[in-house]
């Protein structure tokens, strides 16, 4: 019989992880450990170092998360369903894979993979759907010891390429097309236009989903069906040690470019079981559904690996929330008995807009447990989710973390925590929260509110960015030497409950994606009217922070041409980063308020993009005040 994985199960029980994860971390993470399949143990299990950024979890261990995933649980889980996948349109065929299923499958694509050149520590490109075969591939990369770097299918051929050569990938896999809600996307010529300046890349595994006509490029692209004809249903999974990369993901910095936000293999599969195992309090027979896209660090933690890692059955639903109408999401959860739900914050708030209806007319009987993540709940999110899916009965719990931190850091663990709306809650075992002031000392007590920091290193935390350690050191490590620094200002109120307040840093979340504003303004500038651009963001009732850009052209623009120009700015960002990052509002401005060293002042663009006109603070400073003037004035 495997040894049990500990559950923490009531609130002394948190109490008592947390205070000695605290005093001892190294024995404490050893036990948590130990019931995973090794291929062989540790030699130490922390060394950390918060100064330089480079800390070893569980260095010299040797194991493959495949095996945790698939192969350990096949003599007692073998025909439970690991993978239920919904489709896009409720009228065609839902696919469930058994663990036993799941394994095989993952094999086969290991095998292709195998069979298409692919090593061990090679870069491999998903730019898929959600479709079975993307956790599939994730999953199979894992097994030979690929590295996956998954770019989300909404960003545009120039953000695929970027990532790719960041990453040095050699293989790219895709899908001939995907659809999202009415729509579908040629996905496979997105990738062929993304591979014209892509020389890295020598393999391209198209997944045949829609059955659209693609263009083969002979001797680089193949049909995933035709290589998986013959091969093996079993593959061996390749022996990993514990600090191996085992993944890539790309996300938004202050900066312009997007960094690789690199995690190894030990420490962030215990960091992803312990953590979605304590968090969703998920039973043997429940059904869970996370709505997030495989393509986020959501995806990867708590649709695939935390509760494949855990022998749970997640759900895959490769739709949008309002299609065919705005009950979808409800209709999913009767259909498959959903226990336990994991979505975004900003999926409420659109489908709170809607008539209530939608969601009364739905039973929602099974559903034990809610979650929230990417952003903050406003309190009246909180209590439509709570009353209306939740019916009241159903701890809704706020779970913040980031791409780097690997898994949730702070939230209620649900049915054990205190639960207050709109309030994270508290750190998770492992986790050592600190506010800082501006000058990096620690706020003690209750009730204060500052830059939110990690004190002590937790085994999911990311490990470098990929190809420039140098950018994660003075990004993460830097900034208040000693500790992990989050980009996020945080309150901790008088129960010693965490809200987070925000992003401190130049980086906007826009329903629950990451921008820089720089990232932004660096592809309005490619557009030929530009000159220059500052990007804000500002609040926004559905997407939580809208995009605000405010743009010099290069001529005068006269008001009816003003549609025009706006149209070739927004189809630049659409070519340049993808839908997802387009603007909300354009202003056209002929000046920016700069200090006479040249910086623009984003404090008071803030202003004007919230409204707040009539206190700008003090804007003696400025270069040409005039300006402010008539940004004021032409405020959309
Ligand atoms: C940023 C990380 C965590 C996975 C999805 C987003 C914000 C995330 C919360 C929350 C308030 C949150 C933070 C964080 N954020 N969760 N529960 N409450 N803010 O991952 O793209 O890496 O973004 O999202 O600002 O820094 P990400």
């Amino acid at each position: 019989m495997p040894l049990q994985h500990p559950r923490i199960h009531t609130f002394d029980d948190y109490q008592d992880a947390w205070r000695r994860s605290a005093e001892n971390p190294e024995q404490f993470w050893a036990g948590v450990a130990e019931p995973f399949t090794w291929r062989r143990k540790w030699t130490s299990v922390l060394k950390a170092d918060l100064v330089g950024g480079h800390n070893e979890w569980f260095s010299g261990a040797k194991l493959n998360i495949t095996e945790n995933c698939l192969d350990r649980h096949l003599t007692t889980r073998g025909n439970k369903l690991a993978l239920i996948w919904e489709p896009n349109d409720p009228k065609t065929r839902q696919i469930r894979y058994t663990y036993r299923e799941l394994h095989q499958q993952v094999c086969m694509f290991a095998n292709v993979l195998l069979n298409n050149g692919v090593e061990k520590g090679d870069r491999v490109c998903l730019y898929m759907p959600m479709i079975p075969q993307l956790a599939i591939a994730v999953l199979a990369c894992a097994r030979i010891g690929a590295v996956h770097s998954v770019v989300f299918a909404g960003f545009s051929a120039t953000a695929i390429a970027d990532r790719v050569n960041d990453a040095q990938a050699s293989v790219v896999l895709t899908s001939d097309g995907l659809n999202r809600g009415p729509k579908q996307i040629p996905v496979k010529r997105v990738v062929d236009e993304a591979l014209e300046s892509c020389p890295s890349v020598r393999r391209v595994i198209v997944v045949e989903h829609l059955g659209w006509p693609v263009q083969m490029l002979e001797g680089r692209d193949v049909w995933y069906h035709d290589e998986a004809r013959d091969v093996s249903k079993t593959c061996p999974a390749e022996e990993m040690d514990a600090e191996d990369m085992l993944f890539i993901l790309y996300t938004s910095g202050s900066t312009g470019k997007p960094k690789g936000v690199v995690h190894t293999t030990a420490g962030y599969m215990v960091w992803a079981d312990y953590t979605f195992r304590n968090v969703f309090q998920v039973r043997e027979n429940d059904i869970y559904w996370c709505t997030a896209d495989v393509g986020w660090v959501t995806g990867h933690t708590y649709l695939l690996y935390g509760p494949l890692l855990s022998g749970a059955s997640t759900l895959m639903f490769e739709g949008i929330p309002t299609y065919p109408d705005a009950g979808r999401f409800w209709e999913v959860i009767d259909k498959h008995g959903v226990n336990v739900f994991y979505t975004a914050p900003t999926a409420i708030r659109s489908l709170m807009t809607t008539p209530l209806d939608n969601v009364l007319s739905y039973s929602l009987d099974s559903l034990r447990i809610l979650g929230s993540v990417g952003e903050p709940i406003n309190e009246e999110a909180w209590h439509w989710y709570h009353t209306h899916v939740g019916k009241g009965r159903c701890p809704v719990i706020d779970t913040w973390w980031q791409t780097e931190t690997g898994g949730i850091m702070i939230s209620a663990l649900a049915g054990v925590s205190p639960i207050k709306p709109a309030h994270a809650g508290q750190p998770l075992p492992g986790v050592q929260p600190v506010l800082l002031d501006q000058e990096g000392r620690e706020l003690e007590g209750n009730d204060v509110e500052g830059y939110l920091a990690i004190k002590a290193p937790w085994p999911g935390m990311i490990r470098t960015t990929y190809g420039d350690h140098e950018r994660a050191r003075q990004t993460y490590f830097g900034v208040y030497p000693g500790y992990y620094f989050t980009g996020d200002g945080a309150r901790r109120d008088h129960d010693g409950l965490y809200r987070i307040i925000g992003r401190v840093d130049d980086v906007i979340n826009v329903s629950g994606h990451r921008f820089g504003t720089a990232e932004i303004e660096n592809a309005l500038n490619e557009n030929d009217y530009v000159v220059e651009s500052a990007v804000v963001g500002y609040p926004h009732d559905v997407k939580g922070q809208g995009i605000y850009a405010f743009v010099i052209c290069n001529k005068p623009v006269a008001e009816g041409e003003k549609a025009r120009v706006e149209a070739s700015i927004i189809e630049t960002i659409v070519a340049q980063i993808g839908k997802i990052a387009k603007p909300d509002k354009i202003q056209i401005v002929s000046g920016l308020p700069k200090t006479r060293s040249g910086k623009i002042m984003r404090r008071i663009l803030r202003k004007v993009a919230e409204g707040e006109t009539s206190n700008l603070g003090d804007t003696t400073t400025l270069l040409d005040p005039g300006v402010v003037d008539e940004i004021i004035r032409g405020r959309k």
